[in-house]
């Protein structure tokens, strides 16, 4: 991939000396496969809005080069079939351990404390690694304390390279999120209980790479490749580009089996889409990527054309290569139905990893009691190498992006969805909707499965598959 003007657009197109580090973050994880890179949560501070500075943000950093104050997490870079080897130093205050969501790593790399790995304590430290089988947008985030750890940042984007991937004129990487923070930049609570018991709270602050709808410069007439993460603890995007046609080549990490224009697209906490769009011809003129869903639509980014036409095609780009997810097979296939509901409120047990204090939800009528070192039963006990259909039903009145570890799963119907995706980690379940998720068990331990609303997975929300 050589996106011959994405250096240059980065460079310019954002003051933030975050996109910069992305940058720069992506060479150093290039070299992973000699030295693992050091991967260190800290605390940052910085403007998230004009004139207000935010305490306590908290970041990555890579290897030992100093965050620049205020920088995101950097861009993970990873390729298809090379190993990768990451050692997290926990430079906060409370434990803390790394998932790498959507990306099918062996059990013990999975980063969920007490079922694949320990707390790492401040200080101490842990090391990961694998081998990426799929190529894509994916992130990675925290599994402990995560509405506080998530909420002041700690949320990154990966991108896994396919050497095979066509060239574009240009490649983005945009992380969507918000922050909940009052107007002297400070924290607020993280959620609010009665918020919590229904959709979810939302920040106050809507950014993309921890800038408030900032605008980069791409080719005019060019073919801008996007990739976005919606890393919110709460926000469902409904996105919608104005100003230039675009196509979606990737859904959650996998390629559609040939790209389909882009209208509106629906985009949960957990879930990623990879773009391509035609710039303007017109040296100036402006593409905007917007939320329309809800009362007050926002313009996620902005795209200014620059220099004389490159004159591309949206028709000439071709379908990005599958990546190897194994078919279930569905004559053999043992059905699991699994019930998301709301449940009889009641209070929730300590734990290490944080503990909102409150049950309003379940899976199979069981709350997650948090974890904890003597978790409940697994959901069901799945056979290796066995196919299995998961057969959800929704509830309740909310949406609720559910995302399973370790396993992608085809999506083979879904009562409220016009069009099925290709094989996720996470389906948007509308409310009240019914959907079927197929799957191979070819990944032995167990596998997380839990609402990606994390107020909702903190408050019950959350339940395992065992492989064995
Ligand atoms: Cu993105 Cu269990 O997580
Ligand atoms: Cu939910």
């Amino acid at each position: 991939m050589t996106p011959f003007l994405s250096r240059r657009s980065l460079l310019k197109g954002s003051a933030a000396a975050g996109a910069a580090f992305a940058l720069g973050a992506g060479i150093a994880a290039r070299t992973g496969e000699a030295a693992p890179v050091t991967l260190q949560p800290q605390f940052t501070e910085g403007n998230l809005q004009p004139g207000a500075l935010t305490r306590k943000l908290m970041t990555y950093g890579l290897g030992d080069a100093p965050v620049a104050p205020g920088a995101p997490p950097p861009v993970l870079r990873l390729r298809k079939g090379e190993p990768f080897a990451a050692r997290l130093l926990n430079q906060l205050d409370e434990p803390t351990t790394v998932h790498w969501h959507g990306l099918r790593v062996p059990n013990a790399m999975d980063g969920v404390p007490e079922m694949t790995q320990p707390y790492v304590y401040p200080g101490d430290s842990f090391d990961y690694a694998f081998t990426p089988p799929d190529a894509g947008t994916f992130w990675y985030h925290p599994h402990c304390n995560t509405l506080t750890q998530m909420g002041h940042g700690l949320t990154g984007v990966i991108v896994v390279e396919d050497p095979a991937d066509p060239v574009f004129d240009a490649e983005i990487v945009m992380n969507l999120r918000d922050f909940r923070i009052g107007a002297d930049g400070g924290f607020l609570p993280a959620f609010k209980p009665r918020d919590a018991a229904r959709g979810g709270t939302y920040g106050t602050v809507r950014t993309t790479n921890w800038q408030t709808a900032p605008d980069h410069r791409a080719p005019s007439g060019g073919l801008l490749r996007l990739r976005i993460a919606a890393t919110d603890v709460t926000r469902i995007y409904t996105l919608t580009l104005n100003g230039a046609p675009a196509l979606i080549l990737a859904l959650d990490g996998n390629p559609l089996p040939a790209p389909v224009p882009l209208d509106r697209l629906d985009l949960g906490p957990g879930q990623r889409v990879e773009l391509v769009l035609r710039m303007p011809q017109t040296e100036g003129a402006r593409v905007t990527l917007d939320n329309v869903r809800g009362s007050a639509p926002f313009t996620v980014a902005g795209f200014i054309a620059e220099g004389s036409s490159l004159k591309r095609d949206l028709r000439d780009v071709p379908a990005l290569a599958p990546n190897p997810i194994a078919k279930a097979d569905l004559s053999s296939a043992e059905r699991i139905p699994l019930d998301v509901s709301a449940t009889a409120e009641h209070g929730a047990r300590e734990s290490i990893c944080g503990s909102l204090g409150y049950t309003f939800w379940a899976i199979n009528k069981v709350a997650w009691p948090g974890d904890v070192s003597d978790p409940v039963a697994p959901l069901a006990d799945l056979k290796f190498g066995r196919s299995y259909v998961l057969q959800l039903t929704n509830r309740t009145p909310h949406a609720h992006p559910m995302h399973l570890h370790g396993l992608t799963f085809e999506v083979l119907s879904a009562s409220k969805h016009a069009t099925l995706p290709p094989p996720t980690d996470t389906i948007l379940l509308q409310p009240d909707e019914q959907a079927e998720l197929a799957f191979v068990a070819d990944s032995l331990g167990d596998w997380m499965f839990h609402c990606h609303i994390i107020e909702h997975q903190k408050s019950g929300m959350s339940a395992y598959l065992r492989v064995s």
